[in-house]
């Protein structure tokens, strides 16, 4: 298959464009696309077969249920059965945006989107091209992160071509996302809400609008056949680069002196070793390939540098990365969920 790429401007949408992008999903097709996230793989939600071919795509479990995306607020109500009044408080905050809900389902949304759930995972991208594509396509797009399964999501379109290439029908870039990784994942369809991932919305910006929260205990812990995490997705080893990961976590003056020790060790026995650092900390290291994610003065730009450095890893070819602990900071949480997944929870506690 001709894999067709396209580039619009989120601030300039050419609407000619996104008409033959949503076309293609209307007949079936797979169309990736920007949201504030990551990047994502689109289909036709309420399109059995189309869901099915994501699933091919992607080489993913068919058990993993997708996340429908919506445009407009009364769409919710087509495909959710029940939407509380906390849900709807939700909504009303921080949609569009970085927030999935899920609801129980309504017969409209098949169980290929779902995984085989009574469930359904909605989200209301705060993305203008998402948005537009979306209503175009008739209103419901179920879409995964535009990655292989178990590779890094893509928050570039450059990184949906590597996987998705001759895959898919098209590939829309929109430039680089601005958040960097997927979405908060939050539980409404039982008595208490429960945090499944978390993201860019935090446990306090939910718990300011509806009260107090759960956190599924499996977010930051090995899973195990007792400990099973709520959102089959997350059960996965995931966002995996192809060397063998380490996470480094300590005093900023032990760590950085821990990972020269190691790297200079791994580089004596001839293996091409990486670290991961921040601006602060990349003059301090003195061997390996030293990739910098972000700035520790603006946590932001080490959300959105995650994904981007451990794909640029795996084209450099080393075969360990070092990398230091971003758990401190607000989005300490999403960070640590999403490397430790990466590092298979290889921690070395100084
Ligand atoms: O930011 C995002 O959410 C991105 C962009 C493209 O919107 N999408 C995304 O989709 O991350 P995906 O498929 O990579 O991750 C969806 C996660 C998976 O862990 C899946 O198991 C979980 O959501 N999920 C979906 N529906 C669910 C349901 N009904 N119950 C529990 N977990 C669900
Ligand atoms: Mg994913």
């Amino acid at each position: 298959m001709k894999t067709i790429q396209i580039k619009i401007d989120e601030k300039q949408i050419e609407e000619q464009l996104l008409k033959q992008a949503g076309q293609l999903i209307k007949n079936g097709g797979l169309v990736a696309f920007p949201t504030e996230t990551v990047y994502g793989l689109g289909a036709d939600a309420l399109n059995s077969e189309a869901a099915v071919k994501i699933y091919a795509a992607k080489g993913r479990p068919s058990d993993n249920p997708l996340i429908v995306h919506i445009a407009d607020y009364e769409a919710l109500f087509h495909i959710a059965l029940e939407v509380s009044e906390k849900a709807k408080a939700l909504a009303d905050q921080y949609w569009p945006g970085p927030l999935t809900m899920i609801f129980q389902k309504k017969e409209s949304v098949p169980f290929r989107t779902t995984g085989g759930l009574q469930t359904v995972a909605v989200r209301m991208p705060g993305h203008k091209i998402a948005l537009e594509l979306i209503r175009k396509s008739g209103g419901y797009i179920a879409a995964p992160s535009a990655n292989i399964s178990g590779r890094p999501s893509p928050t570039q379109a450059q990184h949906v071509a590597e996987d998705m290439n001759g895959k898919i029908d098209m590939i829309i870039d929109g430039g680089e996302v601005g958040i960097g990784i997927e979405s908060t994942i939050i539980d409404m369809s039982g008595a208490i809400p429960v945090i499944l991932r978390p993201g860019f919305i935090d446990r306090s910006m939910i718990e300011a609008v509806i009260g107090p929260v759960v956190l599924d205990p499996t977010i930051l812990r090995q899973n195990t056949e007792q400990l099973r995490p709520k959102a089959p997705g997350m059960m996965y080893k995931h966002y995996a680069p192809k060397a063998e990961l380490s996470i480094v976590e300590g005093s900023m003056e032990s760590v950085v002196k821990t990972i020269n020790d190691l790297c200079k060790e791994k580089c004596k026995k001839g293996y091409m070793v990486g670290i991961i650092a921040t601006e602060e900390t990349k003059q301090l290291y003195h061997a390996g390939i030293v990739k910098v994610i972000g700035s520790r003065n603006e946590e932001a730009s080490i959300v959105r540098g995650l994904y981007r450095v451990l794909r640029e890893f795996d084209h450099t070819g080393v075969e360990f990365i070092y990398s230091e602990s971003f758990a401190d900071g607000e989005m300490g949480l999403a960070i640590m969920s999403r490397m430790l997944k990466a590092a298979g929870h290889k921690v070395i506690s100084l």
